[in-house]
């Protein structure tokens, strides 16, 4: 076994309190394409020209055809996979407390995540441009492009663009949750946009462990993290979990149901 894999499993069952920052890796089992590296929506797209507040305003219509129409071909139907399904069942457990993603697809909830905060926002709903009605997505006529509201207003996905803030109970409750927690889970994030980028160093400042899961290193890897378990999300939080039984059985606990 990965003397890493074992190394978290134990931290995770002595500690009881650890948080996971989780990004569009972790749900690219799920066919949700990330951002950036191989297949990325901003090697075939600038982000400027199409994620940020100031492009949507000036024109809606180009955003919602070339970005978020395709964002919600892809969020339609995925379900979650082994990465967001560990996560949920190490909550359930009494392992990790909160999820702090910075994903907008609703998969850790759909895993059964119930602490989950959505750092970014969420597609699952979208909001008036005038009037601020928000509408869950499924009840928004997308046939029609930008989708509008019965006042006439644009709908925007409820979710953050570039050159907008974070929603501040997000901000302040993911600060004050990494601030306490012993150990850091960062999962399938490039760890490159900030304040969510911020996270792992908070955590390391209070002195939480830190380990990445990731295949590829990030800007994190060898200054803030304290390892990177290389690797699918899904791949190594699967052997996280079946190491934490392994811990638990030595120890005589009651079977888990799972
Ligand atoms: P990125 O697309 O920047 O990074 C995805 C990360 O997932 C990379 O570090 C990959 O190496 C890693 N990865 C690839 N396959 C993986 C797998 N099977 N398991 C685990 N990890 C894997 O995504 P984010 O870091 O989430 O913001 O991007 C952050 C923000 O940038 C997004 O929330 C979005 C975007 O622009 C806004 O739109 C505001």
């Amino acid at each position: 076994m990965n003397a890493l894999v074992r190394q978290t499993a134990e931290a995770l069952v002595q500690t009881r309190n650890a948080v996971a920052l989780t990004g569009a890796g972790i749900s690219i089992d799920s066919g949700i394409p990330p951002f950036r590296g191989p297949g990325g929506l901003w090697e075939r797209i600038d982000p400027l020209e199409v994620a940020h507040i100031e492009a949507f305003r000036r024109d809606p219509e180009k955003v919602w055809q070339l970005l978020l129409k395709g964002m919600q071909e892809f969020l339609t139907g995925a379900r979650p996979n082994a990465g967001h399904t560990v996560l949920a069942r190490l909550e359930e457990w009494g392992y990790l407390r909160s999820v702090i993603t910075q994903n907008v697809d609703g998969l850790h909830q759909a895993a059964g995540s119930r602490d989950v905060i959505e750092y970014h926002g969420t597609f699952a709903y979208q909001r008036c441009m005038d009037c601020g009605r928000r509408t869950a997505t499924p009840r928004v006529d997308l046939s029609r492009i930008p989708p509008r509201c019965d006042c006439g207003g644009i709908y925007r996905p409820d979710c953050v663009f570039f050159g907008e803030m974070i929603p501040p109970q997000h901000l302040e409750r993911s600060h004050q949750l990494v601030a306490r927690c012993d150990v850091l889970l960062v999962v399938g994030t490039s760890a490159t946009v900030y304040p969510a980028a911020m996270i792992p160093m908070l955590a390391k400042e209070s002195g939480a462990r830190v380990v990445e899961i990731n295949p590829e290193p990030t800007p994190l890897t060898g200054r803030v993290s304290d390892y990177l378990i290389q690797g699918g999300a899904g791949e190594v939080l699967d052997d996280i979990l079946a190491c934490i039984h392994a811990i638990r059985d030595a120890d005589g606990a009651a079977p888990s149901p799972y």
